[in-house]
């Protein structure tokens, strides 16, 4: 965006600043455009991502777009974010997905065959990554459409994997979480970047409460791999955590 003379601030709804309505209503007031970017669990928005949308002050027709990232098939699931800041008086002119690394390996059909692949592989997504960002940044500076997933075909297919997850509450998969004492440092780690407060740590033991979103943010990067998702997990070799991108990565950025 940046090269294409557009200036850009970027926030994670995760920072305590940017969470405060006041402050997030008041700079997308101040601004001409506004993305919203979400990774796809079930063609569908994770729920506190969709908690801030539909908690955001009307607008009147603010230009907005959608990015998504997902791991192999999203259906409508940008459309879906389409929607509901149209309620919101956005008018949402591009609305895309964008395949990224594996992050999801867990002793469920499909998934426990899924690899996590190694830092030269997850490069070549994030090439493809980048080519798609850079045809996005294109459209939303020349103010040209692009929506994906709005055809029947995919809008089938967002709403069967968006009706089970519906269906579910999430936190219920919470429960096969366990804490493998012998390897966990009690850095803490988990605790304080679990995105909906989930994780408690009282008398020496880890409890998984009811409002997990499923991220698996807690299982993946864990310093010690000390997290498990049902006993397999413990065979780490196996069950590969992944670490996020490489490039300069740390957790402290998902607060920013
Ligand atoms: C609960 C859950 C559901 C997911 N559902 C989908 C899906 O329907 N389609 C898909 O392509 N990827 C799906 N994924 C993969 C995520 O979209 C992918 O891991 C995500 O884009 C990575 O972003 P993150 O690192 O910010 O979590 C799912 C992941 C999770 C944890
Ligand atoms: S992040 Fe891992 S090592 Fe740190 S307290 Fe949590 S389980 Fe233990
Ligand atoms: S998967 Fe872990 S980090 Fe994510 S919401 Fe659930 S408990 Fe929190």
């Amino acid at each position: 965006m940046n090269q294409r003379n557009i200036e850009i601030k970027k926030y994670s709804i995760e920072s305590t600043e940017i969470a405060k309505p006041e402050i997030h209503n008041e700079l997308i007031r101040n601004v001409d455009i506004v993305g919203f970017g979400y990774p796809i669990y079930g063609s569908d928005i994770p729920k506190n991502f969709m908690d801030f949308i539909d908690n955001l002050q009307k607008v009147d027709k603010k230009q907005a777009f959608v990015f998504t990232t997902m791991l192999l098939f999203s259906g409508d699931g940008a459309v879906v974010a389409k929607r509901r800041l149209r309620k919101r008086g956005f008018k949402v002119k591009q609305a895309i997905n964008i395949r990224m690394p594996n992050n999801v390996k867990l002793p469920y059909p499909i998934f426990k065959s899924l690899a996590i692949r190694n830092a030269e592989e997850n490069d070549k997504v994030k090439q493809k990554a980048f080519v798609k960002l850079s045809k996005l940044a294109d459209r939303i500076a020349s103010g040209k459409n692009w929506v994906q997933g709005w055809d029947p075909l995919n809008i089938a297919g967002g709403l069967m994997q968006r009706v089970e997850m519906r269906l579910f509450d999430l936190s219920i998969y919470a429960r096969n979480y366990f804490v493998d004492d012998e390897t966990c440092t009690q850095c803490m780690q988990c605790v304080e970047y679990c995105p909906s407060n989930n994780i408690e740590f009282k008398d020496e033991k880890f409890s998984w409460k009811d409002k997990c979103i499923l991220c698996l943010r807690c299982y993946n990067l864990c310093p010690e791999d000390a997290i498990q998702y049902k006993e397999a997990t413990l065979n780490r070799d196996k069950y590969t955590r992944y670490k996020g991108p490489t490039d300069g990565f740390t957790l402290n950025k998902l607060k920013e």
